[in-house]
């Protein structure tokens, strides 16, 4: 099917939203602990709907055709459509979405979050109808628990939002920011197992409480002193904290050979920390660096080291 249906006559909707890596607090955000989660707003998901097509359509890399027949992977997005179209009390035919990502693939960068927030954003902005945020994660999270099993919603949230936010047990709130690091993240190449990693790290707290437990309140404290470091530009001592936050996540079983190695490899390279991000077994990692200049030797070194792909980010330079 050609684009010619998003050319009408008709008003067509616009939404936007983008990647995200967790800083710190990931997995034990899901026991109730605090996490810090940031959005990539220089990597961006883009959706577009229109009226027009003969029958509702969607278009996207993964994926073209009628959005009846959507893939398994992206169940979650058509819940979420349909959810938010019941929301708005519409009931359209031939809704037309083309799906444009910068956000790759269970990498823990949140692309399925981010979708389905651009997706939601579209239709609100096609209907001509105020979003608010409470509203956004709702729907959101429709897709979020099709695609995750048990999502906190951390990703719900960091990818629509427009600062870092804190979150813990469904609340969430912007963080002030004076931090003047400049953080790398990097792809191992190896798919995520976000789904796994949270069933089997269960299992072993239903198993092993005594054991597992303090770790996680552990982390839970590591992620308050981060937020205090990121307020108070203090980037040496939020790299000992990711460093540690990386050797917890790692004894519960979360890291990998793979992110071992970029860890390793960026702390060799000057990093001030670095950690796995997300939920882990693959995906991607993040270190911090004192500027622009340390942040690109550490890029190259963990593209040296076999990571598929790096990206920069720095607050001042954040297109939010
Ligand atoms: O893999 P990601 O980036 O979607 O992050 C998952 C974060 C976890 O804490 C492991 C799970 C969750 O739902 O918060």
């Amino acid at each position: 099917m050609e684009r010619e249906h998003l050319k009408p006559l008709f008003h067509a909707g616009h939404g936007v939203a983008c990647g995200k890596f967790i800083l710190i607090g990931e997995h034990s955000v899901v026991y109730g602990e605090p996490a810090i989660a940031m959005p990539l707003h220089s990597v961006r998901m883009s959706a577009r709907v229109a009226h027009g097509a003969p029958e509702h359509w969607f278009e996207s890399e993964l994926y073209q055709g009628p959005l009846a027949r959507l893939p398994a992977p992206l169940a979650g997005v058509k819940a979420a459509i349909e959810a938010c179209l019941e929301e708005l009390g519409e009931r359209p035919e031939g809704l037309h979405f083309i799906i444009e990502s910068e956000v790759p693939t269970e990498r823990g960068m949140g692309s399925s979050a981010a979708v389905a927030g651009a997706v939601v954003r579209a239709l609100f902005d096609l209907y001509r109808r105020p979003l608010d945020r409470d509203t956004l994660f709702a729907l959101v999270q429709v897709s979020e628990r099709i695609a995750h099993g048990n999502p906190s919603g951390l990703d719900a949230v960091a990818t629509s939002a427009a600062a870092p936010i804190h979150f813990q047990r469904g609340e969430f709130r912007d963080l002030p920011i004076a931090l003047t690091g400049v953080f790398v993240i990097a792809d191992t190449g190896v798919k995520g197992g976000t789904r796994q990693t949270v069933a089997d790290l269960g299992a072993r707290f239903a198993a092993e409480r005594s054991e597992v437990e303090p770790r996680i309140l552990r982390l839970g404290r590591l992620t308050e002193e981060a937020r205090v470091c990121l307020a108070d530009d203090r980037p040496a001592r939020l790299g000992e904290l990711m460093n540690e936050a990386h050797a917890q996540l790692a004894t519960l079983d979360i890291s990998s050979p793979e992110l071992d190695r970029l860890v390793e490899a960026a702390l060799a390279h000057g990093a001030l920390g670095a950690k796995l991000t997300g939920g882990g077994r693959g995906g991607c990692m993040v270190a911090l660096c004192t500027d622009a200049e340390a942040a690109s030797v550490v890029a190259e070194a963990l593209l040296a080291s076999g990571a598929r792909q790096t990206w920069i980010h720095r607050f001042e330079e954040d297109p939010a």
